[in-house]
């Protein structure tokens, strides 16, 4: 299917799952629909993003004018937070994907989507990835705590507790709102990249906004064919960290003892902020 919508070629794999961008193959049609995409989100995410990601998107350079070139943001990273993005042809394997991040190199998928998906991809493009991960990457607290997810991701492979790990990410990195002084914001990568759901997340009354707890987000199932039922909701990055620092070996036989709950459940123990009317 990715072979249907890359209009560059893209060189062959190595064993790591890296391959070179191809940046001077992009079409002007390519950099046209970054271009869209970015204007787009520059008008939503003003007071919608978290300052962080506007503060990254700023140092890093990434702009309208284009695909981004790999190594040169990745000059710019290596400097800031020591981090680099390496190119994938797609979506890799758990243990290839953590091991980069444990390495501090972040996966990125090379192609952008057509103008017929501008609104809705289920996979990772380069908008989704560059403009939607990568600017966070440049807060030093944001970037030990990829560092740290990767670290634990190799772990809980061995652990058995791959499917409790991956909600933390999906419902962090992919959909996190984080409340500030000035009120709740996207830091959600999911989100940033999605002019539909950065309106949806923080001003429909439909979903939940829960705060922040990190059993809770690990024992809960989330949906990846719609905007979400539920958001959680961090404080700050440092909040995140320090919650994730301890040994998840307990977590995970806790867990396991654990009913999965379904995405849109709101418990009487959860600190509801906002708490959903739904979508019946
Ligand atoms: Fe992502």
């Amino acid at each position: 299917m990715m072979d249907a919508i890359v209009a560059h070629r893209e060189p062959s794999t190595r064993a790591d799952f890296t391959i070179d961008q191809g940046w001077d193959s992009y079409t002007d049609e390519e950099h046209a629909i970054w271009r869209t995409l970015f204007e787009r989100q520059e008008k939503i995410l003003a007071g919608r993003a978290c300052d962080e990601f506007m503060a990254g998107l700023e140092g890093l350079g990434v702009a309208a004018d284009g695909i981004p070139d790999f190594r040169r943001l990745s000059d710019v990273l290596m400097k800031t937070t020591g981090w680099q993005i390496v190119a994938v042809p797609g979506l890799v394997p758990d243990d290839i994907f953590f091991e980069h991040l444990a390495n501090r190199r972040f996966p990125s998928t090379c192609f952008i989507r057509t103008r017929a998906q501008l609104d809705y991809l289920q996979e990772p493009d380069v908008f989704h990835d560059i403009y939607g991960h990568v600017p966070l990457l440049m807060n030093p607290v944001f970037a030990d705590y990829m560092e740290a997810y990767g670290k634990g991701g190799v772990k809980a492979t061995k652990l058995g507790g791959l499917h409790n790990l991956a909600r933390l990410y999906w419902y962090t990195v992919e959909f996190g709102l984080m409340r500030t002084p000035a009120g709740m914001r996207i830091y959600g990568s999911g989100i940033l990249s999605s002019k539909g759901e950065s309106i949806f997340s923080l001003e429909d009354p439909a979903p939940n906004r829960l705060g922040f707890d990190l059993m809770r987000v690990m024992q809960t199932n989330y949906r990846i064919d719609d905007y979400q039922e539920t958001y959680f909701v961090i404080d700050s990055f440092e909040q995140l960290f320090e919650a994730t620092g301890p040994d998840f070996t307990p977590y995970y036989q806790d867990l396991a003892e654990r009913p999965n709950l379904e995405p849109g459940t709101v418990l009487a123990t959860d600190r509801v902020l906002h708490r959903g009317t739904g979508r019946g």
